[in-house]
């Protein structure tokens, strides 16, 4: 079994990305020093258009959008990726990523396929490790553009 979402973070919930939530999502925003660790939404959203494997989700709490993020899970592999993820700067810190990551990985579940789920991050992305690491991900050393690869078995 994957890690719940602990007992006093914020129910949040996870939407298909559409025009009610598209103005929103491209209004989040990272700190400065943050802004290396992931592609723009504006980027994301674009590549989500043309890439039919692509599964975008805005992160709503209360009815806001507070964060983005985007998976891949095609039908022919047991594996999922999930390679884009951010929460507002100014909503983080209050449980909703460690929420996102539990419902992400809920619905990645849900599919029926996927066995295994990896994540990459940029090393000295203190907070992703450890965010990730509560879950259960095992990192497996750097990829070729030196991004970290963490790995989580699903249903061991
Ligand atoms: C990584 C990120 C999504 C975390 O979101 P968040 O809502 O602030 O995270 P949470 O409040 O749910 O924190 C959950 C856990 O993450 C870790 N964490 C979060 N922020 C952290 C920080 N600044 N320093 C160290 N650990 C941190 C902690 O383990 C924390 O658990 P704890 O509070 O019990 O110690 C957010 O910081 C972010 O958007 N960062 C910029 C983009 C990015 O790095 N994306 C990930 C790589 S693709």
């Amino acid at each position: 079994m994957t890690r719940a979402a602990g007992m006093s973070d914020p129910p949040v919930a996870l939407e298909p990305v559409g025009k009610g939530n598209r103005a929103a999502i491209l209004a989040l925003e990272l700190s400065p020093a943050q802004q290396g660790f992931v592609a723009s939404n504006a980027d994301s959203l674009a590549e989500a258009r043309q890439d039919d494997e692509a599964i975008p989700r805005a992160v709503v709490t209360e009815g806001r959008v507070v964060g983005f993020l985007m998976y891949s899970a095609p039908d022919d592999d047991d594996e999922a990726i999930i390679y884009r993820f951010m929460i507002d700067r100014r909503e983080q810190g209050k449980g909703l990523g460690r929420a996102a990551v539990a419902k992400a990985l809920e619905e990645i579940a849900r599919l029926g396929h996927v066995h295994r789920v990896s994540i990459c991050y940029e090393p000295e992305n203190e907070a992703a490790r450890r965010l990730y690491a509560g879950f259960g991900f095992v990192e497996r050393g750097l990829d070729e553009d030196g991004e970290m690869i963490a790995v989580l078995e699903l249903g061991g």
